[in-house]
């Protein structure tokens, strides 16, 4: 495998460690504490191209490999992950079900604008009583004429409370059980919508999630995604995807960690030296840096197999499940040992090392857990049915 980069690759990933190091860095602590939505620094990455790194050049993006998007969101998330969230459920979890399944005229209407960051998408699966088992969703969607009408509540969804669409999954077919469900997009600013109150989280906090609830939605034909009955493997495809961006969200928490503990430990003076001279810390660096790097090439491996798919149509599922499960438990395990060598410095918030260990929880939970992906590896290896 080569992973020498392009030089295309390399001036977006510089492009996205400015932005996040000059615009994001001095809001992050602010929006982590306050839980606003950062909609200036978002609009900005909007415009500098950041939510379209995958989306072609005719869709308003910057028509780039999986790679590049990988590298971008690194580089974001090392600074703060809630814009990391933000970015990665706009550019993936929103656009690409809509670029692989929708129609031109779709592309067009929904794409261009969260591409370009004039507009905010959101993708919704989870259900009050599904969130692992997420083909056994209650939501209905019943068709009348030219119109169906959607009645349900979706919980935990990222940029609910701000969307202006949502790439919705509901069921059409009750007796069909998962291949009764089919995919919308829908209008936020239509009647029989409203997003429930924000989620008041522990970590990714300037993201804003929340429950959906639709009472009698009138969604027009025309937005329904795909085929009736198409709905979950569209969900479950967009989601290997959408693990990869997880995963590359992990490993820059995973190095933010790691880097503020190798600063403090050459700083830090304890004992007639710095604390980096005890083998205690010296162990510590030495098992972060050793799984950050493996975390990097499945990373990078599960990007590459992404970008191939593009032209094959192959399933990525082993291997996005691979990297997110292995880089957000880096990531944990980073944090975690970036507090204790931090110590009491650690546990304030006057270092950001305090909000990667908060952050880096939700990569073992979001878009399919740790047991999840487990889950997922061995039924495709075991094959047993
Ligand atoms: N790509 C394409 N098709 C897939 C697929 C994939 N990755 N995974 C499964 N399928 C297909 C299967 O081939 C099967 O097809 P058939 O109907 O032809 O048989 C069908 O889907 C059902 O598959 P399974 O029998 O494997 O389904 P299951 O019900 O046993 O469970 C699961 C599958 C892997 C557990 C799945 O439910 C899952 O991934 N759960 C986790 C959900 C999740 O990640 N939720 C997070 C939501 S997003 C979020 O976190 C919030 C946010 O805003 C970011």
């Amino acid at each position: 495998m080569d992973f020498a980069l392009t030089e295309e690759q390399q001036m977006i990933r510089d492009a996205a460690r400015d932005f996040a190091q000059n615009e994001i860095a001095k809001v992050a602590a602010h929006h982590d504490e306050t839980g606003e939505f950062p909609h200036e620094t978002i609009k900005k990455m909007g415009q500098l191209g950041f939510m379209g790194i995958e989306v072609p050049e005719e869709y308003g993006g910057a028509g780039l490999d999986s790679l590049s998007n990988v590298l971008m969101l690194e580089e974001i998330d090392a600074v703060d992950a809630a814009h990391g969230t933000i970015t990665s459920v706009l550019g993936t979890l929103f656009c690409e079900p809509i670029l692989r399944f929708g129609t031109e005229a779709q592309k067009q209407k929904y794409v261009v604008p969260v591409a370009g960051g004039q507009k905010l998408g959101a993708y919704s699966l989870t259900e009050p009583a599904s969130g692992s088992d997420a083909g056994n969703m209650r939501s209905r969607a019943v068709r009348d004429g030219d119109e169906y009408i959607i009645n349900g509540t979706k919980s935990w969804v990222t940029n609910g409370p701000v969307a202006d669409f949502v790439v919705l999954f509901t069921v059409t077919n009750p007796e069909a059980k998962h291949r009764g469900i089919t995919a919308f997009i829908i209008d936020t600013d239509r009647p029989g919508f409203q997003a429930g109150r924000k989620e008041n989280k522990l970590g990714i906090r300037a993201s804003a999630t929340s429950e959906l609830y639709f009472e009698d939605y009138r969604c027009p034909v025309e937005n329904r995604l795909g085929e009736e009955g198409q709905g979950f493997k569209i969900a479950m495809a967009i989601l290997d995807s959408g693990r990869v961006g997880v995963a590359a969200q992990a490993l820059g928490i995973a190095r933010a960690a790691y880097e503020a503990s190798v600063k403090y430990a050459r700083e830090r003076q304890a004992f007639g030296g710095p604390i980096g001279q005890f083998q205690g810390i010296q162990w510590k660096i030495a098992d972060m840096k050793t799984r950050i790097e493996a975390a990097r090439l499945l990373v990078y491996r599960a990007a590459m197999a992404k970008e191939a798919a593009k032209q094959t149509g192959a399933r990525i599922t082993t291997e996005a499940a691979m990297a997110k499960l292995f880089a957000s438990e880096t990531a944990m395990f980073c944090a975690h040992q970036a507090v204790q060598i931090h110590a009491g410095m650690g546990y304030s918030k006057e270092m950001p090392v305090e909000r990667y260990f908060r952050d880096a929880k939700i990569t073992e939970i979001y878009e399919g857990t740790s047991e999840i992906q487990r889950m997922v590896i061995a039924r495709n290896e075991l094959q047993l049915r």
